[in-house]
C-alpha cells in the first residue's frame, strides 16, 4: 500500500524523490520520508502526516548536493501513524537505510532472533526488522547484495524494497516479491518506484521487474538479478505511451472529478478496435473456452462491477456465475472444478493482495483465469491465463470511478463475445452494441446537468448521518457501489440494500433522519422499486429518487438522467452516484482525492 521510489543520476535526488512521491501519495499518506548521501553520512529525514509536512523539514536541510535518494509514502500496517514507525528505517549500525512497501509476515521470529543477538529496535515496523536482519547477513557476508539477497530469502511475505548504503551512497538496491516495482531508465540515471508516474516526467523506458528479482543500480549501470542465486536475468524494456497530461488534474479540483468526467472518453477507449462488423473482438479470449461456470472474484468497487456483470453474463451469454469478494474467497474451500470452470478477477490496480491470492489458488487447482485489469505490467496482468486490459489510464484518486466505468465496459463485450461464440441472439447483440458506441456522447452531455444536480442535492442532505441506497436488478450492485462511495468519501454512514429486502429488517431503521437514494430507472423491476420506496415513505423516510424522465415516482426529490435500455442504463447511473458523493465531501470539507484511512493499492491482506 505504501508507495516507494529509489532515485540515482544526475540531478539533484531529493527534490527528484520528493516530486515522485507526490505522485505515488494515493498510495498511502500516514507519513512520509527520505535518505539521501551527505558527507560521508546516510541523512534520514522523515515526517509524520502528508508529505507537505516532510517538505516543511527539508526547506531547512542543505539536500541539493546528493544526486542519489530514496523515499517513502506510508499507509500504516506495523505501528501507528508516528515518525518513529515512518521510512526511511535505519539498521543499528547507522550503515543502511531501507524503505518498504509490504508486510514482512514472520517479522516476529525474525526480531526475536536479534533482539537475543542485543539489537534494538525504535519503532513497531517489521521494515526495522528487516534492515537490521540484512545488518546482520552482512556481518558474515561482507558484499551488501549478498547479504541483501540472504536476508530477503530468510523474509516471507510481500515487499518492494529500496536499500542505500552510508558506504556507497551512489548506489541502490531494491528488490520485489509480491508488491509492485518498476525500474525506469533514463539517460545517465534510473529509478526504481511502486508506480510510473513517480517517475514519468524523466523517462518512458520501463522494466517490469517480477516477484524474486533484485536491482542494483547507479548513475550509469544496472543489473537486475534472480534473488535465489544472483544469477542475471534479462527483462524487456518497455516504452509507456501515456503521458504525464493523464496523471494531472487537467484543470479540475480534484483527480475524483477529472476522473468521473472522463467516462465518455474511456467507453470510447475501451470500445476503440473491439467491434468489427457488428461483431465483438476480443482476442484475448479466443484461444480459451467459453466457460460453462465463470466465478468471479474481486474486492470493492470492482466486486460491484463483477455483480453488475453477472446480470448481463447470464442475461446475454447465459452462463451461471458466481460473484465473490476475494478475501472470503481464498479463505473457503470452493467447489472449482477444473473442467469448465473459469475464474475471472477483477482488480483496477492488479495489485490487490486478496485478489491476487485468489488467482493464485485458481491457478493451481489448474482452471483457466482471466484477468481485467487496468494497470499494464501489474501483477495480475501478468500471473493471469489471460488479460483484458481496461485502458482507463492512470486513476489517480484513491475512490475508484473511471475504472468501474471501464470494467462494465470490458464485462458487457465479454458477455456479448461469450453470448457470439454460444451462438446468442445476433439482432439483440447488434442493438447492445449500436447503443454501447452511442454513449460517449449521450454521457458527455448529460454529465454537466448531473454534475449541477449533484451539488444541489448535496447541499439540501448535508445533514444526514445515514444514507440508504437501494436498488433492485442490475441497480442493486450500483446501489451498493453509490452507498460505497458516500461512506469512503463523507465519513456519512450508508448501505447499499437490495430494495426488496428492506422490509425484512433494515426498514426498522427508517425515520425523517434517515434518507434513502432509490434508484428507480425505467425498467422491468421499475414497478417493483415504486413500491418499495412507497414502503418507505410511508415511515416518514425522505426519499431521492434516481429516475428517467417520463417515469417519476412520487419521491422528495426527483433526480432525472437520460433514459437506456437497462442493463446499460448502469452507465448513466453510475456517474451521478459518483458526483452525489464527490460533491458531499467536497461541500463537507473533506479531503476528496485522499480520505482517511484509505489507500488506492491495497497490497496487504
Ligand atoms: C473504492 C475503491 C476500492 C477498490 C478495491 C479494489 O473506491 O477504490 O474499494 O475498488 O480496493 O481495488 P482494485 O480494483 O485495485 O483491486
Amino acid at each position: 500500500m505504501c508507495g516507494i521510489i529509489g532515485y540515482t543520476g544526475h540531478r539533484p535526488g531529493v527534490p527528484v524523490v520528493v516530486e515522485g512521491l507526490r505522485r505515488l501519495e494515493y498510495r498511502g499518506y500516514d507519513s512520509a520520508g527520505v535518505a539521501f548521501g551527505l558527507k560521508g553520512g546516510l541523512e534520514v529525514i522523515r515526517a509524520k502526516g502528508k508529505l507537505a509536512a516532510l517538505e516543511e523539514k527539508l526547506a531547512h536541510e542543505p539536500v541539493t548536493l546528493a544526486t542519489t535518494a530514496m523515499g517513502h509514502t506510508r499507509w500504516a500496517t506495523h505501528g501507528e501513524p508516528a515518525e518513529r514507525n515512518a521510512h526511511p528505517h535505519r539498521s543499528n549500525d547507522g550503515r543502511l537505510a531501507i524503505v518498504h512497501n509490504g508486510i514482512i509476515e514472520n517479522f516476529q521470529e525474525i526480531k526475536a532472533d536479534l533482539l537475543g543477538k542485543g539489537y534494538v529496535f525504535h519503532s513497531e515496523t517489521d521494515t526495522e526488522v528487516l534492515v537490521n536482519l540484512i545488518a546482520e547477513c552482512r556481518k558474515s557476508q561482507p558484499d551488501l547484495l549478498k547479504a541483501f539477497a540472504a536476508a530477503l530469502r530468510q523474509a516471507h511475505g510481500a515487499y518492494a524494497v529500496c536499500l542505500m548504503d552510508r558506504d556507497d551512497p551512489d548506489t541502490l538496491l531494491a528488490a520485489r516479491m509480491s508488491a509492485p516495482l518498476i525500474f525506469g531508465i533514463g539517460t545517465g540515471e534510473h529509478f526504481v518506484a511502486s508506480d510510473i508516474p513517480a517517475f514519468l516526467p524523466y523517462t518512458r523506458q520501463v522494466i517490469f521487474l517480477e516477484d524474486g528479482d533484485i536491482v542494483r543500480c547507479t548513475a550509469g549501470d544496472y543489473a537486475i538479478m534472480r534473488l535465489e542465486d544472483l544469477a542475471p536475468v534479462r527483462h524487456p524494456v518497455q516504452t509507456i505511451t501515456w503521458d504525464m497530461q493523464a496523471a494531472q488534474k487537467g484543470g479540475y479540483r480534484h483527480f475524483m472529478l477529472k476522473e468521473i468526467f472522463e467516462q465518455p472518453r474511456v467507453i470510447t477507449d475501451g470500445l476503440s478496435g473491439r467491434v468489427q462488423d457488428g461483431k465483438v473482438c476480443l482476442p484475448e479470449l479466443d484461444g480459451l473456452p467459453v466457460p460453462e461456470r465463470l466465478h468471479i472474484v474481486a474486492c470493492g468497487t470492482s466486486y460491484h462491477s463483477g455483480l453488475w456483470g453477472r446480470h448481463l453474463l447470464e442475461n446475454w451469454a447465459h452462463i451461471p456465475v458466481q460473484v465473490e469478494i476475494a478475501s472470503e474467497f481464498r479463505y473457503r474451500e470452493s467447489l472449482l472444478l477444473g473442467k469448465g470452470d473459469m475464474v475471472l478477477v477483477i482488480s483496477q490496480s492488479g495489485e490487490t493482495a486478496d485478489t491476487l491470492a485468489a488467482l493464485r489458488i485458481a491457478r493451481e487447482k489448474g482452471v483457466p483465469v482471466l484477468g481485467l485489469c487496468n494497470v499494464v505490467g501489474s501483477s495480475i496482468a501478468r500471473e493471469a491465463s489471460a488479460v483484458i486490459l481496461t485502458q482507463a489510464g492512470p486513476e489517480i484518486s484513491v475512490a475508484s470511478t473511471k475504472a468501474m466505468c471501464s470494467q462494465m465496459l470490458m464485462l458487457a463485450l465479454m458477455a456479448l463475445y461469450w453470448g457470439q461464440r454460444n451462438d446468442g441472439d445476433a439482432a439483440e447483440r447488434a442493438r447492445c452494441l449500436s447503443l454501447l458506441e452511442s454513449l460517449p456522447v449521450l454521457l458527455g452531455e448529460a454529465l454537466p446537468a448531473m454534475h449541477e444536480r449533484a451539488r444541489e442535492l448535496s447541499r439540501k442532505y448535508a445533514q444526514a448521518r445515514n444514507f440508504f441506497y437501494l436498488g433492485r436488478g442490475h441497480c442493486f450492485p450500483l446501489a451498493l457501489e453509490g452507498a460505497l462511495k458516500l461512506k469512503e468519501l463523507s465519513y456519512i454512514h450508508a448501505e447499499g440494500y437490495a430494495a426488496g429486502e428492506m422490509k425484512h429488517g433494515p426498514i426498522a431503521l427508517i425515520d425523517p433522519a434517515f434518507p434513502s437514494l432509490v434508484l428507480a430507472l425505467d425498467d422491468e423491476l421499475y414497478p417493483k422499486v415504486v413500491s418499495n420506496m412507497v414502503e418507505v415513505k410511508a415511515r416518514q423516510g425522505k426519499v431521492i429518487a434516481l429516475c428517467n424522465t417520463g417515469r417519476e415516482p412520487d419521491a422528495d426529490d426527483i433526480w432525472r438522467i437520460p433514459a437506456l435500455p437497462s442493463p446499460l442504463a448502469g452507465f448513466m447511473a453510475l456517474p451521478a452516484l459518483q458526483l452525489f458523493s464527490y460533491e458531499m465531501a467536497d461541500y463537507l470539507g473533506k479531503d476528496v482525492d485522499q480520505p482517511r484511512n484509505l489507500a488506492k493499492s491495497v497490497t496487504v491482506e
